[in-house]
């Protein structure tokens, strides 16, 4: 916290006028600290959905949601999208400042030297229904992880927290390519170091022995900045999944398990999924309208998937980026006619026009335009929210080791508004009636 002026914020609770502590960050609204509200004041806040509440102090990212900004460590996304690439955002989220050229290096030699699975992780998958989703897949072989690797489960030694970390960041594109490959009953395709990040993954995914396969550097590249774009996006539900995960001390691969299974709900990562999809169902322009009065009806539960954020009102930067870049793809391999691309445009421009949406300050998200890339790649619906997970392990592994490292980490403990029952005698069986 960076200011020091002992500036307080004043609550009258009955009779009582409690002091409360107020502290600046760097960017972002000021924070009242309530951590003695119980003690002094015997009363709990009541903040469901955590709309007012900063659960932790933070030097990772940065969003303003009002001017559609998302800084990693100081950096618009915006510049990191076009000008750097995955590994070395990784290791801009890690070690908080962008690498030198020998750093850079290093790192990339240390995660390339991971991104093998223990060989009887092979097994595990095959334990798997082939029809199961790759979400269900990659989110219990990342718990697995801390059955095969427990040289790195000591969360109090930081040469294990540090191996862990590069496990998970090396690891993550196999155990999803391996994921997609058992789905569609294809062997298994091992990495090959000699390829960069997001190329390696194309290649896991898309090869096969029997053929010769070529990454596209297109397709490459617009991978590549799939994942920068999702990197990290500070207290998010699956980073607080995770943070919550790793406050009772439990292992980093059962903490980021605990994140893919947060990611994977409509609401968050699983929406890149449920956007095609929705796109795909709207199928024509003609469409539009009648989907648009679905998303307005109170009576239908119906929401336009790829919209709304919790934090960003004005625009999502990553949408923005993600639009250009589905417009650049789709040029380059000569399918800008993409029906669905056109959907989605067109939708776009008619919620932007439409009251309501202007009304609840409804802008296109992260998801709105990602799927249309990933199915340009050539994956499969079911492989977007899995992709999701890939790409933001970084993020979830940064906000474990800052949360780790604090002195004054604490168990994460809400209280409740109870409405319950007050207390009462148990009845035995036969007299209840
Ligand atoms: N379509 C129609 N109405 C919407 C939408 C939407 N996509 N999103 C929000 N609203 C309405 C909502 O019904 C509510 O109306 P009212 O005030 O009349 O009750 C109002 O806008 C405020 O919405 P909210 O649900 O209270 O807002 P929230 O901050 O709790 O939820 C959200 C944010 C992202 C969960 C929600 O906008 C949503 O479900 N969007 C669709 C799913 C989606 O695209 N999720 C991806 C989020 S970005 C990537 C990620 O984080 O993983």
């Amino acid at each position: 916290m960076t200011d020091q002026t002992h500036r307080t914020a004043k609550l009258s609770v009955g009779e009582k006028t409690l002091d409360l502590p107020m502290y600046s960050g760097t960017l972002g609204p000021d924070v009242i600290d309530i951590r003695r509200l119980y003690a002094d004041g015997d009363v709990f806040t009541f903040d469901p959905g955590y709309t007012s509440t900063g659960s932790c102090e933070s030097a990772i990212t940065f969003i303003d949601g009002d001017k559609g900004e998302l800084l990693y460590r100081g950096y618009p996304i915006e510049q990191l999208a076009e000008k750097s690439f995955f590994i070395e955002v990784c290791y801009l989220l890690l070690y908080g400042e962008l690498p030198t050229a020998a750093q850079l290096e290093d790192f990339e030699n240390r995660v390339t030297n991971h991104t093998m699975l223990h060989d009887q992780m092979s097994y595990f998958f095959r334990g798997f229904r082939r029809d199961a989703h790759p979400m269900a897949i990659v989110c219990g072989v990342v718990g697995a992880m801390s059955a095969f690797y427990h040289d790195s489960t000591d969360i109090r030694d930081a040469w294990q927290r540090e191996v862990a970390s590069i496990r998970l960041i090396a690891k993550m594109p196999t155990i999803v390519a391996w994921a997609y490959k058992y789905s569609i009953g294809q062997p298994f395709v091992y990495p090959k170091n000699s390829l960069d990040y997001a190329s390696n993954f194309l290649n896991m995914c898309f090869s096969v022995p029997a053929a010769e396969y070529t990454v596209d550097p297109i397709l490459s590249r617009a991978m590549d900045r799939i994942f920068t774009l999702h990197a990290d996006h500070e207290q998010n539900a699956s980073t607080s999944t995770v943070r919550l995960a790793s406050s009772s001390g439990a292992n980093p691969f059962a903490c980021i398990a605990a994140g893919v299974a947060c990611l994977w709900g409509p609401a968050h990562g699983g929406a890149n999924q449920a956007c095609l999809e929705m796109l795909r169902e709207i199928g024509t322009v003609d469409r539009i309208p009648e989907f648009i009065a679905r998303a307005k009806d109170k009576n239908d539960p119906f929401k336009l998937m790829g919209f709304g954020h919790r934090v960003y009102k004005n625009f999502d930067p990553r949408a923005k980026v993600m639009k250009q870049s589905a417009d650049e793809v789709l040029g380059l391999l000569g399918i800008e006619n993409n029906p669905t691309l056109q959907v989605a445009k067109e939708l776009e421009k008619i919620a932007l026009e439409d009251e309501y949406f202007i009304e609840k300050k409804l802008y296109p998200n992260v998801d709105f335009y990602s799927g249309i890339i990933l199915d340009a790649i050539g994956f499969p619906t079911s492989m977007f929210t899995p992709i999701f997970a890939l790409a933001r392990t970084v993020g979830w592994i940064t906000q474990w080791k800052e949360m780790i490292s604090d002195p004054q980490l604490k168990i994460g403990r809400p209280r409740q508004l109870y409405t319950g029952p007050t207390a009462r005698d148990y009845v035995d069986v036969e007299k209840r009636g």
